[in-house]
């Protein structure tokens, strides 16, 4: 009997559900522009409000979010995008057996493996950031009474709270991405445009984000989808993912009390 058989129907209903936008929810780059179909505030709110229920050290909230519906600013950060993505695929800078192991490695086919390399050199795939709302998502450098969690983890204060307030604004990214699929707005979350540091200080600069007092975490792109998509990569299973008590002994040793 699956878990989900095991729960009252009420409580069923609601698990299956979000069981099914986790396993739907894909990353979305065939789009429409926000010209010829703009994702309306209220839809956009309700994504943001998903964002801001992730849950943060005694809620602390480290997060902003920087909606970004200008179309200047949407195309400089697509630009920055495409140029990560030049660089990377189109100027040699991974080699074919790179790109066929451990970045392409999953689809296996050479066809399709050669396609995703050709539009990522040519910075083709980038084109949904400047065709997208972009929700830039940017944290506070470190986290107020930081220094009270240091005993927990032998890094300095900063380091810590550095890596929780990532954390914390990665948690929002995932609830929004939840949020957009629940809702039929495509998402995608992306990191390319910020490729490094001056990158992301010009960024911050056309947003207005104080930098680098406050860190750009990443970005989520927003847009109606041109069709859905339905097949995406697969993920490993709990069976090769999972350990019980410590990493190496197999998930299946798991006893029940
Ligand atoms: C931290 C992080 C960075 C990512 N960076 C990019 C990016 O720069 N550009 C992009 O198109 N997708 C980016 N993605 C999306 C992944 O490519 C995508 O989630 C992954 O291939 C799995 O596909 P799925 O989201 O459809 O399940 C990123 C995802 C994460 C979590």
């Amino acid at each position: 009997m699956s878990v989900f058989e095991q729960l009252e129907p009420e409580k069923r209903k609601y698990a299956e559900t979000v069981w099914h936008i986790i396993k739907n929810r894909r990353a979305m780059r065939w789009v429409y522009s926000y010209e010829e179909k703009p994702v309306p505030k209220d839809f956009i709110e309700q994504i943001i409000d998903a964002g801001c229920q992730a849950p943060s050290p005694e809620n602390y909230q480290p997060w902003e979010f920087v909606v970004v519906t200008d179309l200047e600013t949407r195309k400089a950060i697509g630009r920055l995008g495409k140029i990560f993505c030049k660089y990377m695929f189109g100027g040699g800078q991974i080699t074919w057996k790179e790109v066929s192991t451990w970045r392409f490695g999953y689809m296996k086919k050479p066809s399709a493996i050669g396609i995703s390399t050709v539009l990522m050199g040519t910075g083709w795939l980038m084109e949904y950031i400047e065709k997208s709302v972009i929700v830039v998502i940017c944290c506070r450098s470190g986290l107020v009474g930081a220094k009270h969690f240091t005993h927990v983890v032998p890094i300095t204060a900063q380091q810590l709270a550095s890596r929780m307030a990532q954390g914390c604004a990665f948690m929002a990214a995932q609830n929004m991405l939840l949020m957009a699929h629940a809702l039929g707005v495509g998402s995608c979350y992306f990191n390319f445009p910020m490729s490094s540091p001056a990158a992301e200080a010009k960024i911050a600069e056309l947003c207005n984000i104080p930098y680098p007092e406050f860190t750009i975490i990443g970005f989520v792109s927003l847009a109606w989808p041109l069709f859905p998509r339905t097949r995406g990569p697969d993920r490993s299973s709990p069976a090769k993912k999972a350990w019980y008590n410590f990493l190496g002994n197999s998930w299946e040793n798991f006893k029940e009390e």
